[in-house]
């Protein structure tokens, strides 16, 4: 493992691993560490063998946010110019389901980009923030609207408003993260999670997911006409024949992805 290396990536059976690798910066997010973030996730996209992939960092942090010193650098013209946030919807659109692994420091841009993946498995020494007002900024890649939508407006407000950082019970407790691990399982633990995905139907588990994030989107008769739409196309698979064959035998299933 090199330091120049700003990505690891791994294929553990149909789990593809993805780790942030610019320890010495607590994975702050410099524009090119991001770039290479999008193009590790696309590649592992693209590769149907694949049917989950684990986004993590290190120990010590999952992303301790933007790059500060870029952004100091940067410009409002080559801010607003910049793909940088663009990226953040490359990872959302992701077809493959994106499990967050998080240990340590999640802050900022970090925050926002484990927010952007499907699901947050969290070591309990995880913290989570959006810290930008103390440097007299905002979240500026989704933070104001996707943690709002996490954890409501109270302890968005709070966060965000006072820099405050939640504990991994607290992201728990608030429902921005769905599991809370020992310390040194964390990324064994997404592991596992992620195992457990990738051995259901791709098909199902895209149109599922895809139906989830469309409660965040739409009213709620246009959300369960769009569950309705996903439900059939998901019975019109192959691999849902399968499951219910395999149900009735009592087998276990194997899915194809068809
Ligand atoms: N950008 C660039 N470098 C960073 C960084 C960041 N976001 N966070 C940490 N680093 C660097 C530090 O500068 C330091 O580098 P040097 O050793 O070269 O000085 C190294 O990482 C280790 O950090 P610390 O010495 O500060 O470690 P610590 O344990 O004392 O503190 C911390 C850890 C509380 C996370 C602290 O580093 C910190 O507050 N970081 C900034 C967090 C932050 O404000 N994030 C929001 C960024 S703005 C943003 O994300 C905008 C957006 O919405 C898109």
């Amino acid at each position: 493992m090199t330091e120049e290396q700003l990505v690891l990536v791994e294929r553990d059976g149909r789990v593809g691993v993805v780790l942030m690798n610019r320890p010495k910066q607590l994975n702050a997010l410099s524009d090119e560490l991001t770039a290479a973030v999008v193009t590790a996730l696309e590649e592992l996209d693209a590769d149907s063998e694949i049917r989950s992939i684990v986004l993590g960092g290190g120990e010590r942090a999952f992303a301790a946010g933007a790059d500060i010193q870029e952004l100091a650098a940067s410009t409002p013209i080559a801010l607003s110019e910049s793909r940088h946030i663009e990226r953040w919807d490359a990872i959302r659109n992701l077809r493959t389901p994106l499990v967050a692994a998080v240990s340590g420091y999640c802050l900022g841009g970090g925050c926002e980009l484990a927010m952007t993946c499907d699901l947050i498995v969290a070591s309990e020494t995880a913290r989570f923030g959006q810290p930008e007002i103390n440097l007299g900024i905002l979240p500026g890649a989704g933070g104001t609207q996707r943690l709002t939508r996490a954890v409501g407006k109270a302890i968005a407000m709070d966060m965000i408003l006072t820099g405050r950082l939640l504990s991994a019970r607290e992201a728990l407790q608030h429902g921005l993260v769905a599991r809370v691990v020992a310390r040194e399982a964390w990324l064994v633990e997404a592991k596992r999670v992620a195992g457990e995905i990738a051995a259901k139907s791709p098909i199902g588990a895209r149109l599922a997911a895809d139906a989830i994030d469309q409660a965040f989107e739409a009213p709620l008769s246009v959300g369960l006409a769009y569950e309705r739409r996903n439900f059939a196309l998901a019975r019109a698979s192959e691999d849902a024949d399968e499951g219910l064959r395999a149900f009735v035998e009592k087998r276990a299933p194997d899915y194809k992805g068809s």
